[in-house]
């Protein structure tokens, strides 16, 4: 793990006072019924889920919400890791967050019903090496688990003045700040996607999100696939 970024994230998120709202698409697709989505028409009690990058833990809130029996997460430093905990435990939501980064998240085996990677996924260490992502992923979920992304395009906002090479773009011009000098994988489209996740995952679902939100070009695949 690059330490530097390491310290960039834990040092954003244990300065945060407050926590965030989900993300609008997480509440879509997760309680929503669309034309090619429809997660919730069984309900979630008695299934797992597990928060990749789970962050400042606004989507363990919202899973214990609806109804999620076991609600997971992991982040990348102990010290991120002990300020959610603490943030859910004072909310009196029971959550198991554990340290582990997308190749090595630090669960067993088939312990998981579903997965969230919501802007995660595409987080490299120093192992330029997309397909450990997608083992590690695989391995955690059970099989038909599914899980759930969002993935920026190659010219969504935080990729601007990007240097791109491989597959790979390194972070240049961050709005946010935190990212410069990262290198993430890039996606070139859907099929890129599917792709890159089909060894393990099938039954790919597609939909984008794409917003001038002011000035920022907000576009990102978002959607589910299947464990196969
Ligand atoms: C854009 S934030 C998204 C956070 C959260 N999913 C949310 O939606 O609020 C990216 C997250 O990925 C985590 N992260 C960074 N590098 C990672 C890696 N190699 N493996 C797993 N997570 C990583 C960061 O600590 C951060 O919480």
């Amino acid at each position: 793990m690059l330490q530097e970024q390491t310290e960039r994230w834990s040092k954003a998120y244990t300065h945060m006072t407050r926590m965030a709202y989900p993300a609008e698409y997480v509440i879509r697709m997760f309680r929503g019924n669309y034309p090619r989505l429809n997660l919730c028409d069984k309900g979630y009690e008695g299934k797992s889920i597990l928060d990749i990058g789970c962050g400042d833990g606004r989507h363990l809130c919202f899973f214990d919400s609806i109804g999620f029996s076991k609600v997971c997460g992991t982040e990348i430093s102990q010290e991120i890791v002990d300020t959610t905990k603490k943030r859910m435990d004072e909310l009196g939501i029971d959550t198991d967050i554990r340290v582990g980064v997308n190749n090595a998240l630090g669960f067993e085996d088939s312990s998981f019903d579903y997965l969230l990677s919501w802007n995660v996924c595409y987080y490299l260490d120093d192992e330029m090496d997309f397909s450990s992502h997608v083992k590690e992923y695989a391995r955690v979920l059970k099989k038909d688990g599914i899980m759930v992304f969002s993935i920026p395009f190659k010219d969504c906002f935080v990729y601007k003045d990007g240097i791109e090479k491989d597959g790979f773009m390194t972070i240049t011009n961050d709005w946010f700040g935190t990212r410069n000098g990262s290198v993430q994988k890039i996606f070139q489209d859907e099929a890129d996607i599917e792709k890159e996740f089909g060894t393990y995952f099938k039954d790919f679902v597609f939909g984008t999100i794409t917003d001038d939100c002011f000035g920022l070009d907000y576009r990102w695949y978002i959607g589910y696939c299947r464990k196969k």
